[in-house]
Formats: structure tokens, C-alpha cells, sequence
């Protein structure tokens, strides 16, 4: 049985730069590489989970520019379904990532992705229903988060919400994930709005190299992380989310999906760029078997 997930999110192209020394203001430095690189949590979402086999759709939204003309055959590339990927007036999202001593600092201007609305959405309800998991970030309106969440809700489908980059959440989002998987500096704000007692039975905290933490009958439970070598970061969270919703629609138990999604992020962060590295199963077998 092919698993079916849909995706509600961003599309955006990293314009990647690695640098040893990040300038200041009014510097100018030497830099060592660039490249273009498909990016946006949606895509990267829907890339990690379609490379594990899933059949997935993406409902989103590209410019007019030539940016959104690669990114779009990105998409297909991989075999996820571009139907309700919307063309739009204007540029597509961009995110300007500078590679430095093994951080990453990004700026996104969302662009296309902000073009998004809930009617759209609901044209494309069905996309979301007939699907077994719905993943969702914080790179597009909330009004468009919410509508996603309500479509699937309503039709039983399994909810996975990134809170990325976080931003402050109306309750009823929160109510409406099945599934919500911060990393630690998300958690913190996340907290800081809502009682725990209300999060910690659908909480997956993201910790990088510490790991992950979920609750188990209320109890904290601690998954280590693997130990690989690091050459990029980016995408490691949108990995271990598309990897997370295949591994629950497969019936794992939450802390063996959760085992499975650690090995998938682990294989990312080998490759530069967030989309490279994404593993297919068999690369996770022959990696960890
Ligand atoms: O999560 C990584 C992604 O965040 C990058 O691909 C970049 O596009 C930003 O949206
Ligand atoms: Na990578």
C-alpha cells in the first residue's frame, strides 16, 4: 500500500554562500563557493518524504520568474505532484543562506509563498483528504496553516505541524495538529504561550545532535541522535518531518518513527544543500544495518 501525504507549504530557491569569515557591516570578503538550491520547508518536506517512497502532493505557490520555472521541475523530478502548486505574479520565495564554520544564518523573503490563500486551499480540499498525513510549517499565512489543518482534521487525516520559523500561534492551530514538532528554541516560545499539559501528548521536540524528546504516558523519553559527520544543517528538521510522517502512516510506534526520522535527518546534514543527502530507505538500510 503506497502511503499518501500531502503537503501545505513553502517552495523557496537557497541561494547558498559558504564563507570563512561572515563581514561585517560595510565589509567586503572573499567568499569560497555559491549555488542555487531547491529549498523552502514545504518542498524539502515533500522531497524527504517522497524519496522514502511516499506518494506525496504539494499544494503551494511559485513566481513568475525563472526561479519558480527549476523549482517546479525539481518538484516533478522527484515525482510529487505539482497540480495545486500555483503560479503567481512576481518572485518566488528565496532564502539567502551564508555557510560559516558549520552554521548556517538565513534570510527568507517569502515572495510567492506569502501569495497564498485559504481559498486556494480549499479548492484543492481534496488533495488533503484523500491523503493518510498532512504536513504543515510557518513559511506561509497562518490563515493558510489553519484551513489545511481544519480540511484535514475534519477528514481524519493524520496532522504533522512544524512550528517553522515560529511565530506566535492561535490556539485553535494548536488543537488542530495531531502532531507538533518545535526544535528547542521553538519549544521555548511555544511554552511561553501555552501550558504544557495541553502540548506534551502530541510534542516531538527536535534537539540536533542532543537528540529528540517526546512524552510517553506523560513521561519524557530521550531518542539519541546519530553520529555522522557534519557538512550542512539546513534541511535536517525538514527531513526528519517528512521522514516522521511516512514512518507514523507506517504504523512504526511513535519511537521507532521517531528512530527512523533521526536516521533520515542524520543522512542529510552529510550534504551541502537541504534537499541533498535526503535518503531514499535503501540508503538508510545499507547505512544503518
Ligand atoms: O528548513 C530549511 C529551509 O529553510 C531552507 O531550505 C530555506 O529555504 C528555509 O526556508
Ligand atoms: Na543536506
Amino acid at each position: 500500500m503506497t502511503i499518501k501525504i500531502a503537503v501545505v507549504g513553502s517552495i523557496n530557491m537557497d541561494l547558498v554562500t559558504s564563507v570563512k569569515k561572515v563581514p561585517i557591516a560595510g565589509e567586503t570578503v572573499m567568499g569560497e563557493n555559491f549555488a542555487t538550491m531547491p529549498g523552502g520547508k514545504g518542498a524539502n518536506q515533500a522531497v524527504a518524504a517522497a524519496r522514502l517512497g511516499a506518494e506525496v502532493s504539494m499544494i503551494g505557490c511559485l513566481g513568475s520568474d525563472y526561479l519558480g520555472d527549476g523549482l517546479l521541475e525539481v518538484l516533478k523530478k522527484e515525482g510529487i505532484r505539482t497540480e495545486a502548486v500555483k503560479r503567481v505574479e512576481g518572485s518566488s520565495g528565496t532564502a539567502s543562506i551564508i555557510l560559516s564554520e558549520g552554521d548556517n544564518r538565513i534570510i527568507v523573503v517569502p515572495g510567492a509563498n506569502h501569495e497564498m490563500t485559504p481559498q486556494w486551499i480549499e479548492e484543492n480540499r481534496k488533495v488533503i483528504e484523500d491523503s493518510d498525513l498532512l504536513l504543515v510549517q510557518l513559511e506561509i499565512p497562518l490563515n493558510c496553516v489553519q484551513k489545511a489543518l481544519e480540511i484535514g482534521k475534519a477528514a481524519n487525516v493524520i496532522t504533522i505541524l512544524n512550528p517553522a520559523p515560529m511565530t506566535k500561534l492561535p490556539a485553535e492551530i494548536i488543537q488542530l495538529a495531531d502532531y507538533i514538532t518545535p526544535n528547542e528554541h521553538e519549544y521555548q516560545t511555544l511554552s511561553e504561550e501555552f501550558p504544557i499539559a495541553e502540548l506534551s501528548s502530541k510534542l516531538i521536540i527536535t534537539m540536533g545532535d542532543e537528540g529528540v524528546l517526546f512524552y510517553e504516558e506523560g513521561k519524557e523519553v530521550r531518542i539519541p541522535a546519530f553520529n555522522v559527520p557534519v557538512v550542512d544543517t539546513t534541511g535536517a528538521g525538514d527531513t526528519f518531518n517528512g521522514a516522521l510522517g511516512v514512518a507514523i502512516c507506517e504504523q512504526l510506534g511513535l519511537k521507532e518513527a521517531i528512530r527512523f526520522a533521526n536516521r533520515a535527518a542524520a543522512l542529510s546534514i552529510t550534504q551541502i544543500g537541504a534537499q541533498n543527502g535526503m535518503p531514499t530507505k535503501k540508503m538508510i538500510r545499507q547505512f544503518f544495518e
